[in-house]
């Protein structure tokens, strides 16, 4: 089981045996049904609890939400969870002490409680696009090992994902794209799957967290809406990977308004507190020339293009707060001049000139969810990011400042999905180098031996039932192995760039080489690989 149970374990006498097809059950009846369900079993709900197998409520300790209780007695077992998380969480221990063929266990009594508040996993639909149950599949894995938050990248640059009602071309013209071949791609998902997604995840103890990502990274709205951007030109929904400058215009009151109506049709949809904005990797080369961004910065005293985008970003906080929500940014936020102080801020550092800017999060008291790239970054191959690497990840910053926990609200692995076309890339990208973050977000140690033999049986369940996974082998490559894996990776990327477009990825790079990568690479190649295997 990962994460490995860290708490209280007391052993008793006797075995509990599961019901071979219904059980009696009390309690928290969607999610004593997904448990069920998931053992092949039937829930008959009974009226008192003294009647049920199974009781499954919630009792409030005064920890995180995802702690519970499990007691195990031969006759029954009674689960107590904090919140429904809880609830959901001691279910997911029960399941796997009772997965195996006899569908037994010892009795026993069990205090458990995760470290971190969050312990979450971002989906990228924008790049590329799996169907609503193939994200309700991963969902069902996440919650499996007691991760609860998903954040889901609904907007960005190469698609616009949710079915929008208020403004259609959203989807008629920002949720397709024409690839190099000709052929057009796309998708979004509609507010009912949406719901219904919405509702499955929190079944299993996840709350979803939409991102809208803004001002940035907006071509796909910004194509179907010209007047969004500042001089209105007609643009297309990209298809290749990159920062765009296409931004939305901070100066014009009506994106203002665009926005506010957006976020409400897409708050309708979410019922969670948290309300992910982006904010990242947004060039400012269209506002030093838009007349309007220009008088919003005179006229707000704002001290130049990095202040407007606070501004911008402000009017969406503050509207959200009228919701009751509250927001979360990528750590570009911190770089304006001012963010309000319960903005959550998901670090993940990438621009070594910027280093500097994140110090609140390691000296300060600003909240953060740790995503730190690459190594949160599980898109990345593992010749990158080994499992090892993940396993031993340090809670620091970018240029080496350790941030205390009180800071990190948890951790968080984001699956951008340029390069993860299907549910299987995905899948195979995942697992197991997830379960490292899983169980880091509810309690770290050190022993990686140990951790390994947890993934090696979680793994054989998961080809026992025909899930996509990689072995250890694949994900914690050594050597040259995993040398070759990444020059093989470069390599297709650099291809792909050269037959689509420009090849930015490698032109900021060139370092020192070492002579054991020398070969016959060149320096840029050597250089791109350097940056992204050190820690
Ligand atoms: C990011 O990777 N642009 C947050
Ligand atoms: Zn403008």
């Amino acid at each position: 089981m990962i994460p490995e149970i860290y708490g209280e374990i007391r052993k008793e006498e006797g075995i509990f045996h599961l019901p071979s097809s219904e059980i009696r059950c009390f309690g928290a009846e969607e999610q004593i049904s997904v448990f069920c369900n998931r053992l092949d079993r039937k829930p008959q709900f009974c009226e008192k609890s003294d009647d049920a197998v199974i009781t499954a409520t919630i009792v409030p300790r005064g920890l995180h939400a995802g702690s519970y209780s499990l007691k195990i007695q031969k006759t029954r077992v009674a689960v107590e969870g904090e919140e429904l998380e809880g609830v959901s969480n001691g279910l997911v221990t029960l399941f796997w002490l009772l997965s195996s063929p006899e569908a037994s266990c010892s009795c026993q009594s069990i205090q458990d409680s995760p470290d971190y508040e969050y312990r979450g996993f971002m989906i990228d639909s924008c790049r590329h696009f799996l169907p609503a149950e193939e994200i309700k599949e991963m969902i069902e894995q996440c919650s499996l090992r007691k991760m609860n938050r998903l954040h889901w990248h609904l907007s960005d640059d190469q698609g616009f994902r949710i079915e929008s009602k208020l403004f259609p071309a959203l989807n008629r013209t920002g949720s397709w794209r024409k690839e190099p071949d000709g052929t057009v791609y796309g998708g979004f998902y509609t507010q009912e799957e949406i719901r219904s997604i919405v509702d499955f995840a929190r079944n299993r103890g996840i709350e979803i967290i939409p991102e809208i990502d803004m001002p940035g990274h907006t071509s796909a709205m910004i194509a179907a809406y010209p007047d969004l951007g500042c001089d209105s030109s007609k643009i297309s929904v990209p298809f290749l990977p990159g920062i765009f400058a296409d931004i939305l215009c901070a100066g014009k009151d009506e994106v203002v308004i665009f926005v506010e109506r957006l976020l409400d049709e897409v708050c309708s949809l979410f019922p969670h507190e948290y309300f992910h904005l982006g904010g990242d990797e947004a060039p400012k080369e269209h506002w030093k020339n838009c007349s309007r961004c220009q008088r919003r910065i005179i006229n707000n005293n704002l001290s130049g293009e990095e202040a407007l985008q606070s501004w911008f970003m402000r009017q969406a906080i503050d509207y959200l707060a009228t919701k009751g929500k509250k927001c979360i940014e990528w750590n570009e936020a911190l770089e304006g001049d001012y963010t309000p102080g319960n903005v959550l801020i998901q670090y993940w550092e990438e621009d070594p000139s910027k280093l500097g800017y994140c110090d609140e999060i390691a000296e300060g008291n600003r909240k953060c969810i740790f995503s730190l790239r690459p190594v949160f970054y599980l898109d990345f191959i593992p010749g990158i990011v080994p499992l090892r690497r993940v396993f031993f990840s340090q809670n620091k910053l970018q240029d080496g400042k350790a941030v205390p926990s009180k800071n990190i609200v948890g951790f968080e692995a984001c699956f951008w999905s340029e390069r993860l076309l299907d549910k299987s890339s995905l899948f195979r990208h995942a697992f197991p180098r997830i379960f490292a973050i899983a169980q880091k977000g509810w309690h770290s140690g050190n022993d990686y031996e140990h951790f390994v033999s947890l993934c090696q049986q979680d793994l054989k369940w998961m080809n026992e039932n025909g899930i996509p996974n990689m072995s250890i082998e694949e994900a914690d490559p050594e050597g040259d192995a995993r040398i070759d894996a990444v020059i093989s990776e470069y390599r297709s990327m650099m291809s792909f760039f050269r037959e689509n477009g420009e090849p930015e990825v490698a032109e900021e790079i060139l370092e020192a080489i070492p002579n054991k990568l020398k070969g016959e690479m060149k320096p840029e190649e050597v250089s791109w690989i350097i940056r992204n295997l050190s820690d």
